[in-house]
C-alpha cells in the first residue's frame, strides 16, 4: 500500500505538477495566453498529495508497530489511520488559510483512538483448550527459529552478540524471557525478525500455549 500511494504521489509531481508548471512558464515567457486548466490540474494533484502525506509517513514507519501490521484486521486499521491522517492534515490545511476548525483534529483523534482499541483487542486463541505443551516442544521451536540470533554467540552472520542481550541458550533464559517472547511471537508477529526462519502459526500457538500454561521448565 505504501509503495502504491507513494508511486501516485511521485507521479503527481513528475507527470502533472512540474510539467504543467514548465508549460505555464514557457507560455508566459513567450507571451502566449496561459491555459488556466494547467494550473488547476496541478493544484488538484497537490491537494491529493497533501492528503496522502500522513498515511504514507505512517506506512513508512509501520515496521515499528507490529500491533497494527500483525493484526488480522490490519487492512481496517490502516484504513482508519489513513482517514485519521487525512482529517488531521485537513485541519492544518484550513488553518493555513486562516480557518480554525478543531472538529477535524477531534475526528482524527477519535479514528486513531479506535485503532488503538481494535489493535489491543486481538481475538485470543483458546489456549486453555489446547493440550499441555511440554517444555521440550517450546525449546525445539526456540532453537529452530530464534537461536541463530538469540544466543550468547549467534550463528547468524548479521549478529555478533545476542540482540538487546536477549539470549535463549538455557531453559532458565527462555523462561525468564517468556512474557517478552509471548509479546513478540504471539501477541504480535515482530519475531522472528522478518520471519526469516518461516515460523508457522501453529508453532506460534504452541509456543504461546506453553507460556500461557505457566512457562514451566523441568
Ligand atoms: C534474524 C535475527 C533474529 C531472529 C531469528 C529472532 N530475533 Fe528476536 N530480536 C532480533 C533483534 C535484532 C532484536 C532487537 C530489535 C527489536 O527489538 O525489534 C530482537 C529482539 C527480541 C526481543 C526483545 C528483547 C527485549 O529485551 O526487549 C524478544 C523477546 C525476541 N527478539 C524474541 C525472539 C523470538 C522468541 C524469536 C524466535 C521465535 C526471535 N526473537 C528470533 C533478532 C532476531
Amino acid at each position: 500500500m505504501g509503495a502504491i500511494i507513494g508511486t501516485c504521489m511521485v507521479g503527481n509531481v513528475f507527470l502533472i505538477i512540474i510539467p504543467n508548471q514548465r508549460k505555464i512558464v514557457a507560455d508566459m515567457l513567450a507571451g502566449r495566453p496561459v491555459d488556466p486548466r494547467l494550473g488547476a490540474m496541478g493544484k488538484q494533484r497537490s491537494v491529493h498529495n497533501t492528503h496522502m502525506t500522513l498515511p504514507v509517513i505512517f506506512i513508512m514507519i509501520s515496521g515499528h508497530y507490529p500491533m497494527v501490521t500483525g493484526h488480522p484486521l490490519a487492512w481496517l486499521l490502516l484504513a482508519l489511520i489513513s482517514a485519521g491522517g487525512v482529517s488531521i492534515r485537513y485541519f492544518f490545511i484550513l488553518k493555513h488559510s486562516g480557518q480554525i476548525r478543531h472538529e477535524f483534529l477531534f475526528y482524527g483523534a477519535m479514528l486513531v483512538f479506535a485503532v488503538s482499541v481494535i489493535a489491543s483487542s486481538k481475538p485470543k486463541k483458546d489456549v486453555a483448550a489446547m493440550s499441555p505443551v511440554p517444555f521440550s516442544t517450546a525449546q525445539a521451536i526456540v532453537d529452530r527459529h530464534c537461536a541463530t540470533c538469540h544466543a550468547a554467540t549467534p550463528s547468524h552472520k548479521g549478529f555478533a552478540a545476542a540482540p538487546l542481550g536477549a539470549a535463549f541458550d538455557t531453559p532458565q533464559q527462555i523462561q525468564k524471557y517468556a512474557s517478552k517472547i509471548h509479546e513478540r511471537t504471539v501477541a504480535t508477529t515482530s519475531m522472528p525478525l522478518g520471519n526469516e526462519t518461516g515460523m508457522t502459526d501453529d508453532e506460534r500457538a504452541q509456543l504461546g500455549a506453553w507460556i500461557q500454561q505457566g512457562a514451566k521448565i523441568p
